[in-house]
């Protein structure tokens, strides 16, 4: 089999314990396609937290986990097919796609592994070209009213929290049939897959807030119909006693009804407080940190429910993409798109949180 060539920005493994990784820019070969990948042009991409964790080393170094020296990184974004196998049969050269970032499935379609990150074999968006296997790819709907960089945008965050939040309401439902949307209270400590969660809850009805700390996304929040809690707010030693007084005043003592909660160690003891009786939290992510304790005695008394899940099935994708065309659920336009040269300089920013935009832009081929 013959190999392809091209530009990308590298993640190599470590030569020293833990040693953060830099993105190198050099030449990448990679095997071709076999009969039911495609080969394609990334046009844009956005910046995930998985990103960062693959380049922090933690909570796993995927080069170790994948026993490979090197990787490339980056599962969302909009690609351009150029070439498919000859068992093709889902998309079209000439096709314009979004990445669908499952990896290694199981017998039900659920992720195991996520492609361009801890798949084994799998290449990320951080290419000028980059390979994939047919069942990655989801076209975007002909005529679509909403531009590349915004479904880029979508790709990841967007399906994460679609395939999140059928689970999480669902599991509300199962002990509150009778409560209507309204009365429901979704609340979400910050990012990108709670924004896209939030929207999606206000469509159904529900009442939702966010936790938030930069002037400019309170402002997004406004626009897309959702409270903001500023968390800057609240005094350092008293934080979680502040925070929950203005949890109990916005719903009346009862607490939130659905807690979205994908930022993990530091705050889940205070997400489970501030939850109702028969209160679900639910989570796809640990962005500060993945140990949490649990008084368990007390989860049953008050009857929560711990809502986990990862990605999503395929299915699940093109069900979130047909909503999104639909109902408009998009992340907003970008102001701002990094070039690839910027590319290293934008994981800095973000590293810093010195980004404002959930959805952080960057052009490949574009
Ligand atoms: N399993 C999956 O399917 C899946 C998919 C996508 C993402 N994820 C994971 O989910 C997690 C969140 O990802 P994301 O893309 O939504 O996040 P993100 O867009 O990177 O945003 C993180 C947010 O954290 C908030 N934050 C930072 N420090 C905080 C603190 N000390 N207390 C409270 N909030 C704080 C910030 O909001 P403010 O500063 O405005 O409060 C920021 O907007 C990540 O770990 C990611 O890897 C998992």
């Amino acid at each position: 089999m013959g190999t392809v060539s091209t530009e990308a920005w590298v993640l190599h493994g470590a030569t020293r314990p833990r040693e953060q990784a830099q993105l190198i820019r050099e030449t990448y070969t990679f095997p071709d396609i076999t009969p039911n990948e495609v080969l394609v042009k990334p046009l844009y991409g956005c910046l995930e937290a998985n990103m960062l964790h693959a380049c922090q080393r933690a909570p796993v170094d995927i080069c170790r986990e994948r026993n490979e020296d090197t990787v490339v990184v980056g599962n969302a974004g909009v690609v351009v097919i150029e070439r498919v196998g000859s068992a093709v049969t889902r998309v079209h050269e000439g096709e314009t796609c979004i990445v669908f970032g499952n990896g290694v499935w199981d017998e039900q379609g659920y992720p195991i592994k996520i492609m361009g990150y801890d798949a084994p074999g799998t290449m990320g968006v951080l290419a000028k070209s980059m390979k994939l296997h047919e069942q990655q790819l989801i076209r975007i709907p002909a005529g679509t009213s909403h531009s590349l960089q915004q479904w880029a945008a979508f790709s990841l965050r967007y399906i994460s929290a679609w395939a999140n939040w059928r689970v999480a309401y669902e599991c509300w439902q199962s002990q509150m049939r009778g409560v209507p949307p309204e009365q429901t209270i979704v609340c979400a400590w910050g990012g990108g897959v709670s924004f896209a969660q939030l929207a999606l809850a206000s469509r159904l009805g529900c009442r939702t807030m966010m936790v938030c700390s930069n002037p400019e996304r309170m402002k997004l929040l406004r626009q897309a119909g959702i409270e903001s809690i500023d968390r800057t707010q609240f005094g350092g030693d008293d934080f979680e006693t502040e925070f929950l007084e203005a949890i109990a005043q916005r719903t009346d003592g009862k607490g939130v009804s659905i807690f979205i909660d994908n930022i993990g160690t530091p705050v889940h003891q205070i997400t489970l407080k501030a939850l109702a009786r028969q209160g679900v939290v639910t989570t796809c992510g640990w962005k500060l940190g993945m140990r949490t304790h649990v008084a368990r005695a007390i989860e049953c008394l008050n009857r929560h429910i711990h809502v986990h899940t990862h990605y999503a099935r395929y299915e699940e994708g093109l069900d979130a993409v047909r909503f999104a065309e639909e109902q408009a659920w998009m992340p907003p336009p970008a102001d701002e798109v990094w070039t690839w040269d910027e590319i290293p300089a934008m994981f800095r920013e973000y590293a810093e949180g010195r980004i404002t935009s959930y959805f952080p832009i960057f052009a490949i081929n574009a």
